[in-house]
């Protein structure tokens, strides 16, 4: 199914007398989605692509398309004969809207009762052969979809994807307008605001040597906001970051993002479950169901592995700290001695896995920073596997405390906390997945709260945020003197569906000292806070409100409203995994003119990449 026209299913002022319709405008009376028995005898006109032709002996057929649908058109011969068509020629083919008779009928078309005999057809556009056909279903490689982006745009699936993103984001504009929210723009060109990626620099021509950052999101700005006044702020906001891409990460993608003064947290929560309940169901008519879960950070990590646990199936974390402090296996007892922990997984009828099958598991695992995977295919008598022998012919403990049974595999990894979790967290999801036990899409959304304040950078050694740095923590002294910093829990929360974080905020530390205090535990010298942050911490000082706020990621929901994996087929000009456009070439280079106006010289292996990149353009 295509999107209908307009709803009362015109496009112009025509009068119903169609023959008053001047014979030499081309302009379209009815989309080609639109006709129905109602208007067989009216003379109509369509504009459209040629999406396919037949030649049955003296008698062609044209399917017209465009985005509200198809429908067939008739072209005797003398018409046929007259004019020249190819594949996505654009037309304009007036004529009369007649029955197709029963026989005829095309079911599976809205305008299959009816087809468009044509009495003058007029070549609006030819087309170059099509790189591919326009078709829903299309096998043809990403990079050649993403060059002709134009063709693939074409296609019904993403024509409706875009729609519903429309829909989907008009919905949740007018929830916040509704909520007393005003839609407020923050600068594209500005300085660097920390969300842990690297950002993109533009260079300045009237200062030579400076540059501006593109926004990584709108932090700053909208903290700024709230010192303002503006105590409910809402933006449809385009973020940038150069981080490493994936299926669920664009350089360039799309915030909803909010703030609010005078708050805490169920506020911002009370308002983002109104809002969503009110954009699922105007534009999917679906019921999400509020208020949503809740689940604290520790909790999550302990029986998912994830903060963003995939609730649709079971298969927790289960902990066996206490069998194996007083197993046979050296590697269990001496994490255990040493302060680690030995959690566990049951798959369920995964006996049948081969050693192989394992092995691959253990890849993963290893991916993940475990240093093995230790596994047991239970019974009572022992079982089999690696820790079969540790078991001294009796499986029936293990197995009561896996919650496992015969003909389950059971898998182990012992280490720091935060690897058992993560690697197991990692393996749940993949068997999860693999196995087929994650359900069909659901509703059920999932407040994760209490992320931890810091996090210990593995490279520097430092401290970093877990969130971002200006959020605030649970307890404004941090600790007191002395703190151990990894115990601090924050005011961060994050928004979690099937599997997907879907969006993060916080409240916000409101409080010049505090925040300073915060940049100094994350290294920050004065020097360096007052650098970047000076504006920030000024503003914090003349008048701060208490504020909170959040950001969903609006790509990411919409590819999960539409049951998609990849954010690509949600956006009209994705960027490849190497953040490329490759429709228009870019990055691209530019003239040494151009980088002179910027004050850029490029280095030796710059220009050479750069001249071989030109070469092969
Ligand atoms: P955060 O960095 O968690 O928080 O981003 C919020 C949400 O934006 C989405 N997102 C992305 N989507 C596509 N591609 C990306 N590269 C990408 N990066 C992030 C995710 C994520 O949950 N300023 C804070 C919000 C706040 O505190 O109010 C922020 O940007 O869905
Ligand atoms: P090894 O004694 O090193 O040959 O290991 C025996 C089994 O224990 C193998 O299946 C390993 O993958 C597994 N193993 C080793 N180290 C760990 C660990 N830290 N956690 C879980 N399993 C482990």
């Amino acid at each position: 199914m295509r999107e209908s026209g307009r709803a009362d299913g015109t496009l112009r002022d025509v009068s119903e007398s169609k023959d008053e319709l001047s014979a030499a405008d081309w302009r379209r009376t009815h989309t080609c989605g639109e006709l129905r028995s109602e208007r067989v005898g009216c003379k109509v006109t369509l504009n459209g692509w040629v999406d396919s032709r037949r030649d049955h002996g003296g008698i062609y057929f044209v399917d017209l398309r465009d985005r509200y649908g198809v429908t067939q058109v008739v072209l005797r011969e003398e018409i046929a004969d007259s004019i020249k068509l190819g594949p996505e020629y654009v037309l304009s083919v007036r004529g009369e809207v007649a029955a197709r008779g029963e026989s005829n009928r095309n079911e599976g078309l809205p305008t299959g009762d009816v087809e468009l005999i044509a009495e003058r057809v007029e070549v609006l556009s030819t087309s170059e052969v099509p790189p591919f056909e326009v078709l829903d279903d299309l096998d043809t490689a990403i990079e050649t979809r993403l060059r002709y982006r134009y063709v693939d745009l074409r296609r019904g699936p993403l024509q409706r994807n875009l729609a519903h993103r429309s829909r989907f984001i008009n919905a949740m504009r007018r929830a916040f307008e509704d909520e007393g929210f005003l839609e407020i723009e923050t600068p594209i060109l500005t300085r660097a605001t920390p969300e842990g990626a690297r950002d993109y620099l533009v260079p300045s021509r009237v200062h030579p040597g400076n540059f501006y950052a593109l926004p990584q999101s709108p932090q700053i700005f909208k903290q700024i906001l709230m010192v303002a006044g503006y105590d409910r702020y809402f933006q449809v906001a385009r973020c940038f970051r150069d981080e490493d891409l994936r299926a669920d990460r664009q350089p360039e993608f799309t915030q909803l993002d909010m703030e609010m003064s005078f708050v805490e947290e169920e506020d911002v929560w009370a308002v983002w479950e109104r809002v969503l309940a009110h954009t699922f169901r105007e534009s999917m008519d679906v019921e999400v169901t509020v208020p949503f879960a809740r689940m604290r950070y520790a909790e999550a990590m302990e029986r998912f592995g994830s903060d963003k646990p995939d609730r649709r199936f079971g298969m927790e974390l289960v902990c066996v700290g206490e069998w194996a402090a007083s197993s046979e296996f050296g590697v269990f007892r001496d994490t255990i001695a040493g302060g680690g922990r030995v959690m566990g997984l049951v798959v369920s009828g995964g006996a049948e896995l081969s050693r192989k099958q394992i092995e691959a598991l253990e890849v993963l695992a290893k991916d993940y920073g475990a240093r093995g995977l230790a596994w047991w295919k239970p019974a009572d008598d022992g079982g089999a596997g690696p820790l079969a022998r540790f078991m001294n012919g009796d499986g029936a403990p293990l197995m009561e405390q896996m919650g496992a049974t015969e003909g389950d595999l059971c898998v182990f990894v012992a280490d720091r906390a935060a690897i058992v979790q993560r690697s197991l967290g990692e393996l749940r999801v993949h068997l999860g997945r693999s196995r087929g036990l994650v359900g069909e899409t659901s509703w059920e959304f999932l407040w994760v709260t209490h992320f931890p304040l810091f996090e210990r950078d593995e490279e520097s050694g430092g401290w970093t945020s877990s969130h971002h740095p200006f959020t605030a923590p649970e307890d404004w002294n941090l600790g007191g003197e002395g703190a151990d910093l990894s115990s601090l829990a924050s005011r961060s929360y994050d928004l979690v569906l099937n599997g997907w974080e879907l969006g993060s905020g916080s409240v916000r530390i409101h409080r010049s000292d505090v925040q300073q205090r915060v940049f100094e535990l994350l290294g920050i010298t004065p020097a360096e806070q007052e650098l970047k942050f000076g504006f920030l911490l000024e503003a914090l000082a003349h008048g701060a409100p208490p504020h909170a706020g959040f950001a969903v990621g609006l790509d990411r929901i919409v590819a999960l409203s539409l049951g998609l994996e990849n954010l690509r087929d949600t956006l009209p000009f994705p960027k490849t995994t190497s953040a490329a456009d490759l429709m228009c070439a870019a990055p691209s280079r530019v003239s040494a003119e151009q980088l002179g106006d910027v004050h850029i010289e490029l280095d030796a292996a710059a220009r050479a990449a750069s001249d071989a990149a030109g070469a092969e353009a």
